[in-house]
């Protein structure tokens, strides 16, 4: 699955954003992964209850190849980093995790899938998987996901609409490790730096 990281200044006018910035530098300095991920979840989901604005057409702009991240703001002095992703109908990401880094989710429009795995084995370097869990994204649902259970897929169902997410991380996220499927439940972690184009 090809992604693409879009430029910085392309990001400019996304209405939300220096109220999320806002949050999380305040979320921040709860210091602790745990606290930091419940601040922003619930802080988060009480900007996107009331904010109804039309996004801008520029993050609708999805890529026949594959989902399309675009980084919104990466902050200087406390390392987080906000991304937006736009996945075209039928797009998805194959089962992975962020490292050693926690993540928010938000959904801004349309509906994404998420399934949560768990490692049950390991079998020299193969790891074997089974979902755990799954979520159905609506426009407003925040989820957190803190390591070492932090494995998960995520996919745009739908066959029309196109979805946008929205993605805060501890540190910006330049490399994760997806797990490719070899077999039934059986996979092969592999590091993938993910694109980035400034
Ligand atoms: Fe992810």
């Amino acid at each position: 699955m090809q992604n693409t990281t879009l430029a910085r200044q392309d990001a400019t006018s996304f209405p939300l954003l220096d109220d999320i910035v806002v949050l999380a530098d305040a979320a921040m300095r709860a210091g602790d992964p745990a606290r930091i991920v419940d601040r922003l979840t619930v802080g988060l989901r009480g900007l996107l209850a009331g904010h109804d604005e039309a996004l801008p057409a520029w993050l609708l702009d999805g890529a026949p190849e594959g989902y399309v991240r675009r980084e919104l703001y990466r902050s200087r002095s406390r390392g987080y980093q906000i991304v937006a992703i736009t996945w075209a109908p039928g797009q998805g990401s194959p089962v992975h995790d962020h490292g050693d880094t926690w993540g928010i989710e938000a959904l801004l429009r349309g509906r994404l899938e998420v399934v949560d795995y768990r490692v049950v084995a390991r079998h020299r370097a193969l790891a074997e998987l089974r979902p755990a869990a799954s979520h159905t994204l609506e426009p407003g649902t925040v989820i957190g996901l803190l390591p070492p259970h932090d494995l998960h897929a995520c996919r745009n169902a739908s066959a029309r609409e196109t979805a946008v997410s929205l993605h805060i991380y501890g540190r910006a996220l330049d490399a994760v490790k997806r797990y490719a499927q070899v077999g039934d439940a059986l996979y092969r972690p592999q590091r993938i730096r993910l694109a980035v184009v400034d």
